[in-house]
């Protein structure tokens, strides 16, 4: 019978059953209404927003729910763009070339806005390099941005250092810690960011809902207009029922953190052990599993296409991603700034478990995908030769061709005669 395993957790995750019993409770009350039953919502959403706190060891108020992870990149980024401009300070922004596009794309606009804009080359693992961000710091930075732990390769940063820079210039530091969240531990004490955001969604909560943190008087302005809600900055009638479900998820993420982690990392090495030793694969990203997100396999399958190689998978019951398609055949932005080729970085493919997955499901599923990899492999053997092949034939033609040229010249300085051209034309037609 055809498996049914799902490992792709790094694009999202099933909301798991205890908080999925959950947004059945809140009431239905707009948490703006004084009457009894908006309060009711408005406390559900209160206690929801200490959960999150807990998770980052951080204040309630400093928690902002949002729409999205997307949202909260937005508005940490171009928000503290606007406080930036209307004081005067610095136009310029340093980032890296592995953002995932929500905090890559207003850094973008900024360029279009005038802002400098300094993108940050990581090693062939990933990383930031700490001298190259010091390096970039001018006295006219006045935001960096780099996110805790990246979605395609599973590399974290050693963000606590890299904060720890920007606080030493007085600089602003934000960083999403959307695949980060839930995974390793993040203590806002020891962790120096002045803005930081996450997603339910990869965290067993429902998609639709995330959360920003603000550091208590940093200040943020708003780029979306509307009520006051969240503090004016995520305008808009809460979601109450997906606030309380990533409550929920926060809570029972905190709680498990040390256990998920120990258990992840041994799905981890189950599935990377096994696709490590294929002839045509190497793992991508941080080599040193711990300092990759607990549960997180990624890899270039050489001579394959990321997409066909999904599809394989799916065909045989396992759900993965990759971030290229073969229909444009455009490899992934991260692999290029990590110095993979074009080549390379078409055959990427990314498994990801969580904690509801079981050994036996990653034992298949190593199983089954070395087998998919090496076939991919195979296929581009027979293509090169395939390949080979044609070159020979092309140049074997190309031979003959040259042969009959340089004979008919020959010929046409021997014969002189009419009758003599057309059967040297005959002889070398023979021969192509
Ligand atoms: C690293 C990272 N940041 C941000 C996002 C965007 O999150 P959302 O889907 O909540 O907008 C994602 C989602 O894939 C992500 O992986």
């Amino acid at each position: 019978m055809k498996p049914n395993i799902y490992l792709d957790n790094s694009a999202t995750t099933p909301v798991r059953g205890q908080v999925f019993a959950i947004p059945s409770k809140p009431s239905f009350g707009n948490p703006s209404s004084i009457h009894h039953i908006g309060r009711r919502s408005k406390a559900a959403i209160e206690i929801a927003r200490q959960k999150v706190a807990d998770l980052f060891g951080v204040k309630a108020r400093e928690i902002y729910f949002t729409p999205s992870a997307t949202y909260s990149n937005n508005v940490a980024l171009l928000g503290r763009a606007r406080y930036v401009e209307q004081n005067g300070l610095g136009r310029h922004i340093i980032t890296t070339g592995i953002e995932h596009s929500s905090a890559l794309a207003p850094v973008k606009y900024l360029e279009t806005q005038g802002w400098k804009v300094t993108i940050l080359d990581v090693d062939s693992e990933g990383f930031v390099d700490e001298r190259e961000l010091t390096k970039a710091i001018t006295s006219e930075t006045s935001i960096i941005s780099i996110m805790w732990a990246n979605n395609e390769v599973g590399t974290l940063q050693p963000i606590e250092r890299l904060a720890q820079i920007a606080k030493s210039h007085n600089i602003f530091f934000h960083t999403d810690a959307v695949q980060a969240a839930g995974k390793v531990k993040i203590d806002l004490n020891e962790v120096s960011a002045d803005t930081l955001s996450i997603t339910g969604h990869k965290l067993h909560a429902p998609k639709g809902i995330g959360a920003l943190f603000i550091r208590e008087g940093v200040q943020i302005l708003p780029i979306i207009f509307g009520g006051g809600q969240e503090g004016g900055l995520f305008p808009g009638t809460e979601g109450v029922s997906e606030i309380v479900a990533l409550g929920e998820a926060a809570e029972m993420a905190h709680a498990d953190l040390d256990a998920n982690q120990e258990y992840l990392r041994k799905l981890q090495k189950i599935l990377s052990d096994k696709l490590a030793t294929l002839p045509n694969v190497n793992l991508t990203g941080a080599m040193d599993p711990t300092k990759r997100i607990p549960g997180h396999v990624s890899v270039v399958v050489r001579g394959a296409v990321g997409e066909e190689i999904v599809e394989a998978a799916d065909e045989r019951g396992i759900s993965i991603s990759s971030v290229s398609a073969c229909s444009g055949r455009h490899p992934s932005h991260v692999l290029k700034h990590m110095g993979y080729t074009h080549e390379e970085g078409l055959g990427s493919a990314r498994i990801t478990a969580s904690v509801l997955n079981s050994v036996e499901e990653c034992e298949l599923a190593a199983t089954i995908l070395s087998e998919i990899f090496v076939d991919a492999g195979k296929l581009q053997a027979r293509s090169d030769i395939a390949a080979k092949s044609d070159i020979a034939a092309k140049s074997d033609i190309a031979a003959k061709s040259d042969i009959a040229a340089k004979s008919d010249i020959a010929a046409k300085a021997v014969f002189a005669t009419k009758a003599d051209i057309s059967a040297k034309a005959n002889f070398a037609l023979k021969l192509a």
